[in-house]
């Protein structure tokens, strides 16, 4: 929904309900975690870390279905012609504007895909991912995929945090209060926030297909 008025000086209307904030600000924490665990070989934090951020992730998408009217894919998905348009005439939004519904994808696409080949990733000394011996002889290209993919991960988390900046600060939107808050300046949706139990319930079930996968993947045979 295009804003155009001064009513985003008093944020009133929800958009962005909780399920949506509580996943978005695991992000900055769970991949920070992530990167430190990765990097200093804490294996037994990266694997539990990891499985948090793929059902988080994953609990994210199904909330782009079944969630709270702002959240949904068909909701901010732009058309081509809307994206163009915005290009060209630029405008406020109380969800995201086409741009940030790109950003979003990407983000999302690129977490998913990180925490999914780090399943099947292995480091070849000491820590397997659950799935490494299901991939086969995919877990080698996997395991470079995990390494490639993060570092794309990082440059588009740079780019966020740069158009986030950009937007708040240049251009005045208070994205960031309402990410926070979870409030916008102009009424945006026709019904209610979808209660946070909704996507308690989804990640759970994410969490128990999880755990029962990893229960029944086959450890990779010990050469040692
Ligand atoms: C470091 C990892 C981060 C990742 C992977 C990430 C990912 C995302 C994603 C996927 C969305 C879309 C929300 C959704 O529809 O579910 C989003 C939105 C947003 N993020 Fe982040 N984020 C990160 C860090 C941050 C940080 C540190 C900040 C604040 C400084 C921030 C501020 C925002 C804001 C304000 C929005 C709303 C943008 C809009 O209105 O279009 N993010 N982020
Ligand atoms: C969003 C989630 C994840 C992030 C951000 C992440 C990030 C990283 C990073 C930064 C490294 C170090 C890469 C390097 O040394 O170049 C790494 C290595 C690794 N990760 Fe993850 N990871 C994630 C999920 C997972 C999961 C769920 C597993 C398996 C349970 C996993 C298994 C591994 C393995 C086996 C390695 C070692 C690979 C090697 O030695 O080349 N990762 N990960």
């Amino acid at each position: 929904m295009n804003v155009t008025d001064d009513a985003w000086r008093e944020p009133r209307f929800p958009v962005w309900d909780r399920a949506v904030r509580l996943i978005h600000w695991s992000f900055p924490i769970g991949l920070g975690l992530m990167w430190w665990s990765g990097e200093q070989g804490r294996m037994d934090v990266h694997q539990w870390v990891g499985y948090s951020l793929l059902c988080l992730v994953m609990t994210r998408v199904a909330w782009g279905f079944v969630g709270s009217e702002p959240t949904r894919f068909t909701h901010f998905v732009p058309s081509p012609s809307g994206l163009l348009r915005y290009l060209k005439e630029g405008g406020e939004y109380a969800g995201h504007n086409p741009l940030g519904a790109l950003s979003a994808l990407v983000l999302l696409g690129l977490v998913l895909t990180q925490s999914l080949s780090g399943t099947m990733s292995r480091d070849d000394l000491l820590f397997e991912g659950p799935f490494s011996y299901w991939a086969g002889d995919l877990s080698g290209t996997m395991t470079e995929w995990h390494e490639i993919n993060w570092q794309l991960l990082q440059g588009f988390v740079a780019l966020h945090l740069v158009s986030v900046g950009w937007y708040q600060w240049r251009k005045r939107q208070p994205l960031l209060q309402a990410m926070w808050r979870g409030k916008a300046g102009h009424k945006h949706a026709r019904s209610a926030p979808k209660p946070l139990l909704g996507a308690i319930a989804i990640l759970l079930a994410a969490a128990a297909v999880l755990w029962g996968l990893v229960s029944v993947a086959p450890e990779a045979p010990s050469y040692y």
